[in-house]
């Protein structure tokens, strides 16, 4: 008899996007030619002090089990960069590390969300907010957002959803997948409503912070509307900034209450985020930041690339995103439309599989972000596979009737 699985579990699927990439991995390992653009990580090497910094603390013995919540001298380092490039005030014990920042996400959530509880997660959305709602017990409280108002949530729509079981609103900006970014007077207006409903606690999440074009600034939620930082936990960390998605290092800023809480559930699930990644995390904070620019500066273009090349494909329509490092465009003029071999196209899944399958593209459907109708490509890759893998879309696209 096959071993029991957790209700729990069954409620959520594997990630749309893990799923896409396996796949595509799959399809690679039996030779064919593929593109994968549908995974989240800068495709850059962690800069060479970061490594030697992880390095010399193995050497020194740092190798042993850290605090839960992360070292204090790297949680003094959040509280520095928080205060540098935020303008935000943090002590250490509002700071906790977690292996990633996912893991940071996961444990605001478990610490709190209950069965009933909802949680206000505008769309599109970075698919873990959803999923760790829902595997916590609550309710995802989905609220549409359109390209006519940037893919961001308004106050309007904020008040419709809010009822008095909401027990987070979960913002993220630049969005992951829209590169959506707000701005301090689109924070601003939110201020009214989140006023009316103090049992509403947000949760902002900056990962892609410095991932941000056209000269923009990046202005964290807490800066825009500093009266809610007592109900505010900020997620953030050195995956994407300093490209180190795989030294697992997060971290979240919140009041010390609800902290010594993630940091208890954190306790029993890794007893702590790991030691040298955390040394590699101080010096990607504390050390020189020209890797931040140079490679901020590669993904802008890449992105003028992709979105000119994408729009260049019949039926899709992709707007410039203001950060992060995805186009997040629409493929609704192709639903109803026919593939050579004869198949409808019957909504963006089917568009993304016709890639796959007739061109070796492999994006993510945008119904897995909950809108549909759309898909996300990831430009964190080189700028060759950008151009082929585009031209190929560009002429999937031209073969639909
Ligand atoms: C919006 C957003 N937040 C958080 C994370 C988590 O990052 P980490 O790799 O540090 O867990 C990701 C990763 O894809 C993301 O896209």
């Amino acid at each position: 008899m096959a071993i029991k699985i957790a209700k729990r579990l069954q409620r959520i699927p594997l990630s749309p996007s893990v799923a896409a990439s396996q796949r595509a991995r799959e399809l690679k390992a039996e030779g064919r030619d593929i593109i994968a653009l549908s995974s989240g990580e800068p495709d850059f090497a962690t800069p060479e002090h970061v490594i030697a910094a992880a390095a010399e603390a193995a050497r020194r013995g740092e190798t042993k089990y850290t605090s839960i919540g992360g070292t204090l001298d790297l949680r003094k380092a959040i509280c520095g960069k928080l205060e540098r490039e935020n303008g935000l005030v943090y002590k250490p014990d509002e700071v906790m590390v977690s292996t990633g920042g996912k893991q940071a996400i996961y444990n605001a959530i478990v610490a709190t969300v209950e069965e009933g509880d909802e949680a206000v997660i505008p769309a599109p959305f970075w698919i873990a907010y959803e999923q760790v709602v829902t595997y916590a017990g609550g309710t995802p409280v989905v609220v549409p957002c359109t390209a006519e108002t940037g893919f961001k949530i308004t106050p309007e729509k904020l008040a419709r959803a809010i009822t008095p079981a909401t027990t987070w609103l979960i913002l993220n900006s630049p969005s992951n997948p829209s590169g959506a970014i707000y701005t301090r007077e689109e924070y601003q207006a939110l201020a009214p409503v989140l006023r009316r409903h103090p049992h509403v606690a947000v949760m902002v999440d900056e990962m892609y912070e410095h991932i941000i074009f056209d000269g923009a600034r990046p202005v964290s939620f807490i800066a825009a509307c500093p009266e809610f930082q007592d109900r505010t936990v900020l997620i953030n960390g050195v995956s994407k900034a300093y490209s180190m998605t795989g030294w697992r290092i997060g971290y979240a800023a919140g009041p010390a209450s609800l902290i010594k809480e993630m940091i208890k559930a954190q306790s029993q699930a890794t007893s702590g985020p790991s030691s040298v990644g955390q040394a590699a995390a101080l010096a990607a904070l504390e050390g020189p930041q020209d890797f931040v620019e140079t490679q901020r500066q590669a993904f802008e273009q890449r992105r003028d690339l992709v979105v000119s090349m994408l729009n260049q494909a019949k039926g899709i329509a992709c707007r410039k995103p203001a950060g992060a490092f995805y186009a997040f465009a629409s493929c609704e003029a192709l639903i109803g439309k026919r593939t050579p071999e004869g198949r409808t196209i019957g909504s963006d899944r089917d568009f993304t599989d016709y890639l796959l399958d007739s061109e070796g593209v492999a994006v993510v459907h945008g119904a897995a972000y909950g809108v549909p109708g759309h898909f996300r490509l990831s430009f964190a890759a080189a700028n060759a596979d950008l151009v082929r893998a585009c031209e190929r879309i560009q002429r999937a696209c031209a073969a639909l009737r």
